[in-house]
């Protein structure tokens, strides 16, 4: 009897943006990015490579998934398959803790456990570095879930080059996350569709161009723990990539009503003296930046918005790890 091999992954929020590809199928990024984990957000997924089945199975939150999500984690296997010596199908079932499709990144957290879980059960021992690559086939983003704490995706220009690193552990600073949901329904354009057609924005090359710039200045924000700096220029990055995505085509409007409120109110309470900011991924969901000790009088004016039907929180996450090794 075959037995599963089990991960765990948190998801990540990036705070300099990756949006558009150089190599869409290697999924090589047009442009570098930071972002941090998020602990108490998690996937939890178990892979079990089983010569008796005849196609891969995929089990998600419970209930056996649609045939889009098969295919894609089926081909995301076959990565695996070329890698190792396993040439069967597998058995995977995945749970996360939060709402799927919403701006949560969960692809995120998803190709990285699966990754871990996959290659682990196929005998493999990959270096962070090749799970971070691995992951990134999966989707993007994924190679960020893989290090712990405050990672950087180098672009690179080849499937070799292009990995995620930790420049500083989870403990280095304690920010918290406060996911404000206004949505909790699937987004209608993902983001692989939407990398696709960020470069018909006439924004896009300016946005890569200049993105080094704001990755250096995020990147010794975080290392001097400079919270102002940090704030102004990932709102930036979060406005400049959904100007690319406005003015796409078609273009891509993912703010609702509430989400504009929400970064107005946030600009207002940093104005008035409490140090927060806002970044927004794919979707209409606001992810509210502030000081750990912070995390519950954000998420409690949070609440009193309008059109905010929950709040999530989250701390800074370690990295994908194994949680049964048999
Ligand atoms: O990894 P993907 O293909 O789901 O792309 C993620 C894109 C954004 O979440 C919008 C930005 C990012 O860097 O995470």
């Amino acid at each position: 009897m075959n037995q599963f091999t089990t991960a765990l992954s948190n998801p990540n929020i990036a705070l300099i943006k990756y949006w558009g590809n150089r190599d869409e199928r290697l999924r090589i990024p047009s442009n570098g990015s930071i972002s941090i984990n998020l602990a108490g957000l998690e996937t939890r997924t178990s892979v079990c490579f089983d010569p008796t089945l005849p196609q891969d199975t995929l089990t998600l939150n419970g209930a056996p998934a649609g045939n889009a999500a098969r295919e894609r984690v089926s081909a995301f296997l076959d990565q695996v398959r070329v890698m190792s010596e396993v040439r069967s199908f597998a058995a995977v079932v995945s749970e996360n803790n939060f709402p799927t499709g919403a701006g949560i990144a969960s692809s995120a957290s998803a190709f990285a456990a699966l990754g871990l879980a996959a290659s682990h059960a196929a005998g493999l021992q990959l270096s962070e570095q090749e799970l971070s690559r691995l992951a990134r086939r999966g989707s993007g983003s994924a190679c960020r879930s893989i290090p712990g704490g405050f990672v950087e995706w180098f672009a690179g220009d080849s499937d070799e080059t292009s990995f995620a690193e930790s420049f500083a552990p989870a403990g280095h600073w304690a920010l918290g996350d406060c996911i404000a949901i206004v949505s909790q329904a699937h987004k209608s354009t993902g983001s692989t569709e939407g990398h696709s057609t960020a470069s018909t924005s006439l924004l896009q090359d300016t946005r890569i161009a200049t993105t080094p710039r704001r990755l250096e200045t995020c990147r010794r924000a975080i290392i001097n723990r400079d919270f102002n700096s940090l704030a102004e220029v990932v709102e930036l990055d979060s406005n400049l990539m959904h100007a690319v995505m406005m003015t796409s085509q078609p273009p891509l409007l993912y703010w609702q009503p509430a989400t504009l409120g929400i970064m107005q109110a946030v600009q207002e309470w940093r104005s008035g003296g409490l140090p927060c900011f806002y970044t927004i991924d794919a979707g209409p969901n606001v992810h509210v930046i502030c000081l750990e000790n912070k995390i519950e009088h954000v998420a409690a004016r949070l609440q009193r918005l309008p059109g905010v039907l929950e709040v999530r929180t989250a701390t800074v996450g370690g990295p994908a790890r194994l949680i049964v090794q048999r």
